[in-house]
């Protein structure tokens, strides 16, 4: 399949991985790629620039398809060096960076004169309108079903994205609630050009986390996400577990006065407990709603051969079959 997309990151199929915090190694960006996606390395996951350059390193070792990096902008407890990430961005030899959260826009001159593209992951029409007035090549158009960080505007993908075609010139992606030719079909007629995909890549052989999180994403439904941090404006969608019930009823206490503080033990330095250790109960991780549609724990190639075989028999037999008679 050939769109702006796979002509932009020259890629076999428009399947994105997008970043996803202690999930993006090179493992798993290595293997997206090879599958014919593009995979992607979490850029903030690498607690310096030092270690985000062996990443990639580690990366090129392991595939040589286009890769590229995830640099997300969101208030953190401390300030990353953004600069010195993305000189070891350039310096790997990277072309396509997601970007996500705030505004790249500080940051475009450096990435643009290395000819790397980017791809700005947003979650209304109005930031995606931003994202192309600032030289961003593509967007990711992520809608209230994501995993993770879903804005506050809660519009879901099946008016988000058609929305977002009527007024970008500039391709994008639907990301948030998509796992399989379906999802990339419909993505496709509503107006994108390709998909991104977190969640599901989660469940796969090659994601480098623990079996017990890749057993709770088979297991859950489209009903076990919930959404915290809403009276913040950081709200985030995450599986629910002990450690969100806990921080469910401390919001649910204080209301409107509600501080970061009063949830930082469930909700800062939870990844490695979860992904590395497989503490299903440590805290808050971000999972999105599309945990009902994924039954299985494949390779990437084999999600990927079957997401494009699922596309084509929906695209040139069902679809097509509609017309016959
Ligand atoms: C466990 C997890 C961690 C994530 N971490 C990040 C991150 O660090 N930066 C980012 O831009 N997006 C992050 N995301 C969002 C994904 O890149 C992607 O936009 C989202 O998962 C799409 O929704 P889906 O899960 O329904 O596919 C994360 C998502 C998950 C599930």
């Amino acid at each position: 399949m050939k769109t702006r997309i796979t002509e932009l990151f020259g890629i076999q199929h428009p399947i994105i991985q997008g970043g996803m915090h202690y999930v993006g190694f090179a493992e798993l960006a290595a293997a997206v790629s090879n599958a014919g996606g593009l995979g992607i390395i979490t850029g903030l996951t690498q607690k310096t620039p030092e270690l985000l350059a062996r990443e990639i390193a580690r990366c090129h070792e392991m595939t040589d398809k286009p890769f590229g990096v995830n640099l997300t902008f969101l208030p953190t407890f401390t300030m990353p060096p953004y600069p010195e990430y993305i000189q070891a961005i350039i310096e790997g030899g990277i072309k396509a960076v997601e970007t996500a959260g705030r505004n790249p826009q500080p940051y475009m001159p450096l990435l643009k004169a290395a000819g790397i593209k980017v791809i700005h992951k947003c979650t209304s029409v109005r930031h995606s309108l931003k994202a192309e007035a600032i030289g961003c090549d593509a967007v990711s158009v992520d809608g209230f079903e994501c995993g993770g960080h879903p804005g506050e505007d809660d519009i879901p993908n099946f008016i988000l994205l058609p929305r977002a075609a009527e007024e970008l010139k500039i391709p994008f992606v639907a990301s948030g609630g998509m796992a399989d030719g379906r999802s990339l079909v419909a993505a496709l007629a509503l107006g994108a050009e390709g998909i991104n995909m977190g969640t599901r890549f989660m469940a796969t052989r090659e994601a480098p986390i623990h079996e017990n999180v890749k057993k709770a994403i088979v297991e859950a439904s489209e009903l076990d996400t919930r959404l915290i941090m809403r009276s913040l404006r950081n709200t985030e969608r995450v599986l629910m577990n002990e450690g969100v019930k806990r921080v469910l009823e401390i919001e649910h206490a204080k209301g409107d006065a509600l501080t970061i503080d009063d949830i930082h033990d469930q909700v800062a330095g939870i990844y490695p407990k979860v992904m590395t250790d497989g503490d299903m109960q440590a805290g808050a991780w971000s999972c999105g709603m599309v945990a009902g549609l994924i039954h299985d724990v494949p390779s990437c190639k084999e999600l990927i051969d079957r997401i494009m075989a699922e596309a084509d028999g929906l695209i040139h037999r069902r679809l097509a079959g509609f017309y016959q008679s």
